[in-house]
């Protein structure tokens, strides 16, 4: 199995995918709780978590976790109501929290059916800052898919938001989403986390891949996610990695 605790690991298939995550997650909430008594995890919306969501929520890795000293984030979500199928809250609910003893106070969703979008940041980016270190304001882990395009998060490729300084959390608008209205986390909150994990399957993702991970030019949102103090581990399946050339680390 590969070793997915920072640089690029490849597994063979997107179950291996789940599977080496898990393992990231557990040991990374063990971790945070045996240095800081609590781990405080931003969870990833799309498709690809889905895998890692249901085998946490089963055991061995349910009671492998300390979910009463966990706190839940989100990196993004769609605005639409939480029993929306769009909504990522609603996948992770279903797939993983309404599993595990993870006290209700400490599930910090974003309100995706806020009418006034921007307020909706500007109150999840409280909420972060008063369960996170306020300063500081760093995640433990962030989990984090890849679209096609190279965006991560709901942070799209030529949006101005990728440019922010200063908040944690945005409101933004997209033409390239079915959803088009999003409220996301921003570069400095993602590369101020201690950890950051890309979960990324599937072929059509393998030219966003290599063009994060081998342009040094790239300006895709994918290839700015750098934690400043951080670890960043890409965790891809053999056919995400099929762009790459010669095999990275495994
Ligand atoms: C969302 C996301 C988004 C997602 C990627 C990959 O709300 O849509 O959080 O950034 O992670 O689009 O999605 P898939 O895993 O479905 O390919």
């Amino acid at each position: 199995m590969a070793k997915a605790l920072g640089g690029v690991a490849i597994v063979e298939t997107p179950a291996a995918l789940a599977a080496e995550a898990t393992e990231v997650f557990v040991r990374s909430a063990a971790e945070a709780i045996g240095d800081r008594g609590r781990f405080a995890v931003a969870l990833a919306g799309g498709a690809t978590p889905r895998g890692l969501y249901t085998t946490l929520a089963g055991e061995p890795a349910r009671s492998r976790v300390d979910w009463r000293r966990t706190w839940v984030l989100f990196g993004d979500e769609r605005c639409v109501p939480p029993t929306d199928p769009e909504s990522n809250y609603r996948m992770a609910w279903e797939t993983l929290l309404e599993k595990v003893p993870v006290p209700a106070g400490q599930i910090c969703r974003i309100a995706g059916e806020a009418t006034d979008a921007a307020r909706a940041a500007a109150d999840y980016e409280a909420t972060l800052r008063a369960v996170l270190e306020p300063d500081a304001a760093r995640c433990d882990l962030i989990l984090l898919g890849m679209g096609l395009d190279g965006h991560v998060a709901s942070l799209f490729p030529g949006s101005p938001v990728l440019e922010e300084r200063d908040r944690l959390v945005a409101a933004v608008e997209t033409r390239a989403a079915v959803v088009s209205r999003r409220i996301t986390l921003t570069l400095p909150a993602i590369n101020a986390a201690r950890h950051v994990l890309f979960l990324i399957a599937g072929a059509e993702k393998a030219r966003a891949v290599a063009a994060a991970l081998r342009d040094p030019a790239s300006t895709l949102p994918a290839a700015r996610v750098r934690p400043r103090d951080g670890v960043l581990t890409w965790l891809l399946d053999r056919a995400a990695a099929g762009a790459l050339g010669r095999p990275a680390t495994t």
